[in-house]
């Protein structure tokens, strides 16, 4: 399989046309596209209008998961049923096959990453934050469990490792990914995890284990000199 993945395309109106174009040679190049996350700025439905206005000219499967853009209105219910009325295959928890590749995903959570995670201790707001995380990635840790497929991709928006947000400034690696999600990788074993968030970050690293991970955020793609808004991968 020849699959297309990008993160972070914060889609704008004006660039409507512009992005139209781009995008949609990935009908010709692969067989599935991935976006992880942050398809718009503030989570609007009327920006999400044009998300959907940009699909529309994709024609082969799209998996996504949402992005913390995605929640700032706090429509992220409606925009992702938005997606999927539309026919994306929006991943939070669920796995999904194309071609005897299977994608696990859901959106992550910060927290940061081991050895100094910040961990469930004192108080309530503390433990409801680190709660959160692990739920994050008791999801990723569920989807790539549901999915038998003997090739599986993780599709997160934050990151499941440091390596990938080198680049952006140290003190907020905390808020860019968490390690929890990086043990799902490790049980499960995909043969790629895909994550975005990190604008500045470096676009591929491993786990501990040496399961690829590649940070798709468009900037950095945009900066690696890629020639289209899409990073492609043969699995
Ligand atoms: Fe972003
Ligand atoms: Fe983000």
């Amino acid at each position: 399989m020849r699959l297309a993945a990008v993160a972070d395309i914060h889609l704008k109106a004006e660039n409507h046309e512009r992005d139209i174009q781009q995008f949609s040679v990935v009908n010709d190049l692969a067989d599935a596209l991935v976006i992880a996350g942050d398809l718009t700025n503030h989570g609007n439905p009327e920006e999400m209008k044009v998300v959907l206005g940009l699909l529309e000219h994709i024609r082969i499967p799209v998996i996504a998961v949402l992005g913390n853009h995605d929640h700032e209105s706090g429509h992220q219910d409606e925009i992702a049923g938005m997606l999927r009325v539309a026919g994306v295959h929006l991943l939070d928890g669920h796995c999904f096959e194309v071609d005897g590749i299977g994608f696990a995903g859901t959106k992550g959570f910060c927290g940061g990453f081991a050895p100094y995670e910040l961990m469930p201790f004192g108080e309530q707001g503390i433990k409801t934050f680190v709660e959160v995380a692990e739920r994050e990635a008791v999801k990723l840790d569920y989807g790539l469990a549901q999915t038998h497929a003997a090739k599986k991709v993780s599709i997160t928006h934050y990151s499941p490792i440091k390596d990938t947000i080198v680049g952006e400034p140290e003190p907020i690696f905390p808020f860019l990914g968490s390690s929890r999600l990086e043990r799902a990788l490790e049980v499960h074993k995909p043969v790629l995890a895909v994550h975005g968030h990190a604008h500045k970050g470096t676009f591929s690293a491993e786990t501990k284990s040496g399961v690829r991970v590649c940070n798709v955020a468009l900037p950095i793609l945009r900066q690696r000199g890629e020639e289209h808004p899409f990073a492609i991968f043969n699995l």
